[in-house]
């Protein structure tokens, strides 16, 4: 074996030492509160007894500019954007490839990017790698975003506001309507990611925007397919001239290999899926339950969404306890310091539409209640 940069045993070490070495595990059968597999279309194996049976290409053989496109593709497209009130949309591989092609491509040398500290890694990378200025402001703080609009307006050409509808980690949601307010007085650019609401919130699962009458007011929307859609990949929805413009100038669209016509499909059926609303029923009964249970426990993290935080400080303590729900057969992730900031560890419970109360109630059973 050729010999490898010092710093890579170094650096594994270090976290060895402080736990909190990342490892890959198989997921056994138990009982499930970490997946995003919000609605169960995963669990219960809905959208392949749906495409059974039918033969579609393992490949699209290349990137959509070159020979990976189809009308497939197109009417899809047409058919999200028609769905979520858009004019247009533009599927991406990945969230993490349209939020990164997003925010890396449209904000200029001479813009500014205002997001909240809590934003998907995604977003931090695609902020990145672009060449305006950014600042954060405090989680959801619209007086605090007003104070940086106020002073930072007269100096950027462009403004954006980066934010999630339901945080990931938190499972609380932005407050949509204030946010697109301040972006219209300040003449900002509203950029929402969706990724744990579509499926989960608004009429037929559409996203917490439409649910908040702020759909029109948004520059830009990502829906993410690998959470309650069950499948995998993305869209950014916004305009026809957005669309163009990020298929000019999104390199994560450009330079990748299209998702295969099975990738499409099983995007396609999700949606189909959506119109029977059963399993988002279920999972709001779910949500309600736990919310009941929980009321007034100090420990929670006030949410309305799918993602519910048992907050036990100390990486240690929370590692602990998702390894007592482990022995017990439950899987809730704990989410540890630097992920969180220290003294905010937690355990992040996903609610599904197939859990049961039996299953939510013993989960509570074993957590402390103060
Ligand atoms: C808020 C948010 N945005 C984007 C992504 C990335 O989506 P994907 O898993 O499709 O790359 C995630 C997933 O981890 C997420 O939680």
């Amino acid at each position: 074996m050729p010999s490898s940069p010092a710093h890579l045993s170094r650096l594994l070490e270090e976290r060895k030492q402080k736990g909190l070495l990342r490892r890959l595990h198989v997921a056994a059968p138990v009982v499930d509160f970490s997946s995003n597999d919000y609605l169960g279309f995963v669990f219960n194996n809905l959208i392949s007894k749906e495409l059974a049976g039918l033969d579609y290409s393992s490949g699209s053989s290349g990137s959509r500019l070159i020979s990976g496109n189809s009308s497939l593709f197109e009417s899809l497209e047409k058919d999200i954007a028609a769905f979520h009130g858009a004019e247009a949309a533009l599927i991406f591989n990945s969230g993490y490839d349209a939020n990164v092609g997003l925010l890396s491509s449209v904000p200029q040398k001479n813009d500014l990017i205002l997001y909240d500290e809590l934003i998907h890694a995604s977003m931090h990378d695609g902020i990145g790698l672009s060449y305006a200025k950014h600042f954060k402001f405090r989680h959801n703080d619209v007086s605090h975003l007003a104070a940086l609009l106020e002073r930072h307006r007269p100096h950027f050409t462009e403004i954006y506001i980066a934010i999630e509808s339901v945080y990931s980690m938190d499972g609380d949601s932005a407050p949509l309507k204030e946010m697109a307010d301040l972006a219209r007085t300040f003449n900002a650019h509203l950029i929402v990611d969706e990724a744990h609401a579509i499926g989960v919130m608004g009429k037929q699962g559409s996203g917490l925007c439409d649910a908040a009458g702020i759909a029109d007011s948004c520059f830009a929307r990502v829906y993410t397919y690998g959470k309650a859609m069950g499948c995998h990949g993305a869209a950014v929805l916004g305009s026809e001239l957005l669309r163009t413009y990020l298929i000019n100038f999104a390199r994560s669209f450009i330079y990748t290999t299209a998702l295969p016509e099975h990738s499409l499909r099983c995007i396609q059926t999700a949606y189909k899926l959506l119109a029977d609303q059963t399993m988002q029923e279920q999972l709001q009964a779910n949500i309600r339950y736990f919310n009941e249970k929980t009321a007034g426990n100090p420990h929670f993290i006030q949410s309305h969404s799918a993602i519910h935080c048992y907050v036990l400080p100390g990486n240690e303590r929370v590692q602990a306890m998702e390894e007592k729900l482990q022995a017990a057969g439950i899987f809730a992730k704990s989410i540890k310091s630097p992920t969180v900031k220290a003294g905010e560890e937690r355990l992040r419970i996903c609610l599904h539409a197939f859990n049961t109360f039996e299953e939510i109630d013993s989960l509570l059973n074993i957590l402390p209640q103060a």
